[in-house]
């Protein structure tokens, strides 16, 4: 298969709208990453999202919509805070989990009796939903185990020749998915953190149960490797004497014949002297946006072993911890 890369015109993002509607897989941008999408009331599109990413299917996905008045085809039971969630962040990075309305099938849902939507704020997403006018089911546009895709380019060298179509809107904005909330019980839980922080929904849902493992697939990492550059990943925890660790880590590796770059802070950057490093901009919103093309660039450039920095857990750096843990197999130092 031939994979074509559309600039986001209106006649592009209709050809990308017709391939939908025509039960073809498209990637195309969110404010939080590249999704791979599939009319979601057609199973054998559906299915071509598992096959393209080398997917378990009993990992749900995500449905994607234009405007909140499509919720109530989707979703069979809409609770009064799911209201409140939604005028408050949506469009944006939340996805909230509902009971599912019959029309969803199950290769959507991994089974569940419940769906999960969100409503994207990216400009060319919502034109190409608009468009497709079905509600569209995209996981992250990346093979299965891989960090999350952030630009056109990291979905190509996944999925070239595995897709028809890729719609490249540019750098992602938040460079983390979405935050997780599941309202189809009668207490909210959080199931993934994401671009918008857990702290901005406690005003809305008090305080949230979270939920960090399962025995059916509810959030991606929970079951399966996820994030994982073909480098090792090292993370930092956050503390005081973090760059003197990081820095040992670093000598230690390089002195045992391993290629290692540090993933830092800009302002941190000095303090490695003259030690491989990408400089993840002035702050933890920046490091979120850069820190999924960074692992893919270490494997470009073939480094052996990536070292990340620690952040704050204030804000998106809750959600940064969590991929960065995950994308370190558990490797901390
Ligand atoms: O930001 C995002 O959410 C991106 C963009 C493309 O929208 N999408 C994304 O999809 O991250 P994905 O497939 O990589 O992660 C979605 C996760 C699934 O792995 C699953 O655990 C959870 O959402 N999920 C989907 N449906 C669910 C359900 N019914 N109940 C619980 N969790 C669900
Ligand atoms: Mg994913």
């Amino acid at each position: 298969m031939n994979t074509v890369v559309y600039k986001p015109s209106k006649e592009n993002i209709k050809i990308c709208a017709d391939l939908i509607r025509g039960g073809s897989t498209v990637a195309f941008p969110t404010e939080t990453v590249y999704g791979l999408g599939a009319n979601a009331l057609d199973p054998t599109a559906v299915r071509k999202i598992y096959e393209a990413k080398g997917r378990p299917s009993d990992n749900p996905l995500i449905v994607h919509l234009a405007d909140i008045k499509q919720l109530n085809e989707v979703a069979a039971e809409i609770p009064p805070l799911a209201y409140e969630l939604m005028s408050a962040f949506t469009p944006g990075p939340l996805t909230l989990v509902f009971k599912k309305a019959p029309c969803i099938p199950d290769c959507v849902t991994g089974g569940l009796d419940t769906v999960a939507v969100r409503f994207p704020s990216h400009t060319v997403a919502a034109m190409l939903l608009r468009e497709c006018g079905v509600p569209v089911c995209a996981p992250s546009a990346n093979l299965s185990t891989r960090p999350s895709p952030t630009t056109a380019e990291h979905v190509l060298k996944d999925m070239n020749g595995r897709i028809p179509a890729i719609l490249d809107g540019g750098q992602c904005d938040v460079g983390l998915e979405s935050t997780i909330v599941d309202v189809s019980g009668g207490k909210p839980r959080l199931l993934r953190k994401g671009g918008i922080p857990a702290e901005a929904l406690f005003p809305f849902t008090g305080p949230l149960e979270t939920v960090e493992s399962s025995e059916k697939a509810l959030c991606p990492g929970m079951k399966y490797k996820h994030y994982s550059p073909e480098a090792e990943v090292y993370f930092s925890a956050f503390y005081d004497g973090m760059y003197e660790t990081i820095a040992a880590e670093y000598d230690k590796l390089t002195a045992s014949g391993k290629k290692v770059v540090i993933i830092c802070l800009d302002i941190n950057a000095p303090r490695y002297g003259t030690r491989n490093v990408y400089g993840a901009g002035r702050n933890f919103e920046d490091y979120a946006h850069n820190v999924f093309a960074y692992l893919r660039r270490a494997d470009d450039e073939k480094y052996d072993a990536v070292i990340a920095e620690g952040v704050d857990s204030a804000g998106i750096g809750s959600a940064l911890i969590n991929r960065l843990i995950k994308s370190s197999g558990g490797k901390i130092i």
